[in-house]
């Protein structure tokens, strides 16, 4: 991960309540991690404009190469109740414009929960969440979705009698605008679109080398394919931020490691953010550069997979006390 020292520094002079008055800028930011003033002709326009619209937490890190962007996802004090149960409470996060990040805990900590509110199957009952600096507040599933944020599910959901393609397919349907009269009349750009749709879900499944699928009915692939199948589905939705809930469940070891190089393959080619929900340890080290550990609803941790993993309430978590 490419944190530099100037980070972890402004990180050290906050816990000392050093903070400079400009240090929540992401600007601030972005010279903090590059050393030097950051020159105004070098910052993209986007950015100067969104950074005036959204306040920073007082704890967080992105990647380097990503400060000097709005962050793809912000929650601010987020929190759900079921009943008496705080499902997740004050739940904040950064994660920057490319980071591939990861939400780990023990079973029933809350993070599935965590998902269910960013793509609002669940409204929050407190925080707020920001996409691309964007307040979802209000928003419903389908328009989180067009606005970018696409996942996977804990427990697969695919159209089990569909082929592969129309798998995906569907996943493309709310990009290309092929108008209702046209496909009543299959009208040439209906052909047009259908074509454009063929081509694309090929294009797509190729990620994981599975164009050669495309026929095969989706309930009759192996469980891992099934995985790697929902990924390329949600892929389709050209999102901002992709959510994977727990992706290597139930690969074997080898499509574990392979499912790791096509993370960050995804988030290289397609220049996305990545949030993933695992309890494999080997891909959340392996590939996350951001972790957050909750615990029974609760941030209890934040850092990089070094600083995670030699935390001791971190390792109280997953372990138990030890006498
Ligand atoms: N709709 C709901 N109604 C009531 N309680 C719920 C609901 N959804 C989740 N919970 C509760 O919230 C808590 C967190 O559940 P969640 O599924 O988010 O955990 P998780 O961290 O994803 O666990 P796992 O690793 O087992 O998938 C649990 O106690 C769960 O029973
Ligand atoms: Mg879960």
């Amino acid at each position: 991960m490419t944190r530099d020292e100037g980070t972890y520094r402004a990180q050290a002079e906050r816990a000392r309540g050093q903070e400079a008055r400009t240090e929540g800028t992401y600007k601030a930011q972005a010279e903090r991690a590059a050393g030097h003033t950051v020159q105004e002709a070098t910052e993209p326009k986007r950015h100067r404009q969104q950074t005036k619209m959204v306040a920073p937490p007082n704890d967080y890190l992105v990647p380097e190469r990503d400060a000097l962007f709005t962050p793809v996802l912000e929650c601010r004090h987020l929190g759900i109740d079921f009943g008496g149960l705080h499902a997740v409470e004050d739940f904040n996060l950064m994660v920057g414009k490319t980071e591939i990040a990861g939400l780990i805990g023990p079973n029933g900590a809350g993070k599935t929960t965590v998902f269910n509110l960013l793509t609002k199957v669940y409204q929050p009952t407190r925080g707020t969440i920001l996409l691309d600096g964007q307040d979802t507040a209000g928003m419903d599933t389908a328009r989180v979705s067009r606005e970018g944020i696409a996942r996977t599910f804990q427990n697969i959901r695919l159209f089990d009698s569909l082929t592969v393609e129309d798998n995906v397919k569907i996943g493309l349907h709310n990009q290309v605008d092929c108008g209702m009269w046209s496909g009543i009349f299959r009208a040439p750009r209906y052909w047009l679109s259908e074509k454009e749709f063929h081509d694309k879900a090929l294009e797509l499944l190729d990620v994981f080398h599975m164009a050669d699928n495309a026929g095969d009915i989706a309930g009759s692939l192996p469980y891992g394919a099934q995985r790697r199948l929902e990924i390329v589905r949600a892929l389709a939705t050209n999102p901002k931020l992709l959510l994977l809930d727990e992706p290597a469940a139930g690969m074997n070891p080898v499509e574990t490691e392979e499912l790791m190089d096509t993370i960050v393959r995804i988030r290289d080619d397609f220049q996305i953010a990545v949030l993933l929900i695992e309890h494999d340890m080997d891909l959340v080290m392996g590939i996350c550069e951001g972790i957050v550990v909750l615990n029974f609803g609760k941030v209890i941790a934040k850092g990089t997979p070094e600083e995670i993993q030699a935390n001791p309430q971190v390792i109280e978590a997953y372990l138990g006390k030890q006498e």
